[in-house]
This record gives structure tokens, C-alpha cells and sequence, in this order.
């Protein structure tokens, strides 16, 4: 039986990785982002390569009905979805104050507000079927207080609160909700937010790993993954509490890069 991926943020990084590792195990993908261009051309060389249907959906995920003009979409071309992975997003950097609040907003609308209200576009259809997976995008980012990225680290935060507990609610229904917690990985992020500093470690893990990682964790009904050694050694070794004292040695962290966003 044929299946289809919903991808969101599929012109680029992690998005187009998903859609080309799951074109290569036989998903018809739906392609979701803003840049029309780059989506028509990953949809072109991925039916071509696999013998799927790729279909592209342009859609700004910040708009307040961004999802009810994905789920409106769908109907009009009669695609149910099996397999929704809410990958777009994007960070900001810098003094709480300095940031454009717009932009904070659209990040938050993107990140957070989109991947909710898709999930309630696409998760009713799931369960009357009876089968279906939500894979969502989070972070390392999500398991502290993030400094100078606090709207960024805060809507990680919450994309692996929101999964983790969809899941349980879910488990026993057929539906599988992942949350892949990836480290710094070398994509078109960290030109987006101004620098590359903003990989704290240094360490870049490549788009396919990180994906293969997610697909793995995902087959395996995992709640959530943290690809590559040392971001799950940070994510789980490292202290949690005091509170106040994780932010204040977050900052330390974090302050080096916020200078290094600025001068760039
Ligand atoms: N790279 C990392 O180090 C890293 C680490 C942890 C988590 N992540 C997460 O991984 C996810 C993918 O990021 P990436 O690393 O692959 O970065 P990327 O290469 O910059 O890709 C971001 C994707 O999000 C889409 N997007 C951004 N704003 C959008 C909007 N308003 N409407 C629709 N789509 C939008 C972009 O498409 P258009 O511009 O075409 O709209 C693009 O396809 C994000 O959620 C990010 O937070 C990344």
C-alpha cells in the first residue's frame, strides 16, 4: 500500500534530507515551504529517482491559517496523509530586546503555532484509519534555558513537551509521535540566524545521519532521539537543576555566539 509524507520546510536542510531518505523507501511525499522553485525541483529528481509522486504545497507557515490552507489543499487534491514530519522552523539570535519582534513572532508562529495546528489538520484522519506517525523537529536547544536564542530554545522546548505528550495520549490508538532532538547540523540554519558560532559545540552532524537517526528512532516507536554521542551525552549527562544556575552557565555559552551574530 502506497503511503504519503507530509514534509514541512522541504526546500532545504533536514526537509529535503526527510524527503529524499523517505522517496527512497517508497513514501509519495507532499513538499511543504515557501520557495516554490527549490520544492518543484527536489519534487522533479525525487519522482524521477524513486518512482513516487511528490506533490508541492507553497505555503508561508507563518500565517495564522497556514494550516487550514494545507488541510483545505489536500482535500481539493484528495491526498490523506500517513506520515507528517514538522520540520520548518527557524532561530533567532541576539539581546531579548535588539531582536525584531516580528520576526520572534513569525518564529513562534512557524515553530510552534503551524506544527500544532497541522497536527490538528492531520492527526483525526490518522486515528480514523487507525495508523500514522507525527515526526516533529525539536532540538538539543529544548533541554535548557537558552540565552540569547531564549524564544528559539523556548519553542524547542515546547515542540518535545507537546510530542513526548501527544505520544502517550496516542500510543495505544496506532499513532506514533517522535520528537528527533538534533545538535548543530550543517544546513542553511546557521545562515539564517547569522553565524555558525551558533553551534556551541563546533560539531556539525550532516542532514543524512541526523534524518537516518529520526527514520531508525521512528521504526523503533522511540519517544524521542538525540543523534550523535556528544549532543546526547549534553542532553542527558549534564546537570538539569539548580534551574537558575543551568541558564546562568547557559549564558556563558551562549554570549560568545550572540557577540559573534553581531558582527557578522
Ligand atoms: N541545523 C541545525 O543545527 C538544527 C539543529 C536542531 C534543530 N534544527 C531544526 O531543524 C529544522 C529544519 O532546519 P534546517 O536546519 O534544515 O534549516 P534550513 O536549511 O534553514 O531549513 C529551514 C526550512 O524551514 C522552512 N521555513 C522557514 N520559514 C518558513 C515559513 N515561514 N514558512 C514555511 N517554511 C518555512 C524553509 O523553507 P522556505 O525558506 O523555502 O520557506 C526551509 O525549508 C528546524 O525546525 C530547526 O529548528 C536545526
Amino acid at each position: 500500500m502506497r503511503t504519503t509524507a507530509l514534509i514541512t520546510g522541504a526546500s532545504s536542510g533536514l526537509g529535503a534530507e526527510f524527503a529524499a531518505q523517505l522517496a527512497a523507501r517508497g513514501h509519495d511525499l507532499v513538499l511543504v515551504a515557501r520557495s516554490a522553485d527549490r520544492l518543484e525541483a527536489l519534487a522533479e529528481r525525487l519522482g524521477k529517482a524513486h518512482g513516487i509522486t511528490a506533490h508541492v504545497l507553497v505555503q508561508d507557515l507563518s500565517a495564522p491559517d497556514a494550516a487550514r490552507r494545507v488541510g483545505a489543499e489536500l482535500a481539493d487534491r484528495g491526498l490523506t496523509v500517513d506520515l507528517l514530519v514538522n520540520n520548518a522552523g527557524f532561530g533567532t539570535c541576539g539581546r531579548f530586546e535588539e531582536i525584531d519582534g516580528s520576526r520572534d513572532h513569525d518564529q513562534l508562529m512557524v515553530n510552534v503555532v503551524s506544527l500544532v495546528d497541522l497536527t490538528h489538520e492531520l492527526l483525526p484522519g490518522m486515528l480514523a484509519r487507525g495508523r500514522g506517525s507525527v515526526v516533529n523537529v525539536a532540538s538539543t536547544a529544548a533541554y535548557q534555558p537558552t540565552p540569547y536564542f531564549a524564544v528559539y530554545g523556548a519553542s524547542k522546548t515546547f515542540v518535545l513537551n507537546f510530542s513526548l505528550a501527544l505520544r502517550q495520549e496516542y500510543r495505544r490508538r496506532g499513532i506514533r509521535v517522535l520528537a528527533l532532538c538534533p545538535g548543530p547540523v550543517e544546513t542553511a540554519f546557521f545562515e539564517v540566524i547569522g553565524t555558525r558560532k551558533a553551534a556551541v559545540t563546533g560539531r556539525f552532524d550532516s542532514p543524512g545521519a541526523v534524518v537516518r537517526a529520526g527514520l531508525r528512532a521512528l521504526d523503533a516507536d522511540r519517544s524521542y532521539v538525540t543523534p550523535g554521542l556528544s549532543n546526547f551525552a549534553g542532553a542527558h549527562l549534564a546537570p538539569r537543576r539548580p534551574r537558575g544556575l543551568v541558564a546562568a552557565i547557559a549564558e556563558r555559552v551562549t554570549r560568545g555566539v550572540r557577540d559573534a551574530a553581531r558582527v557578522a
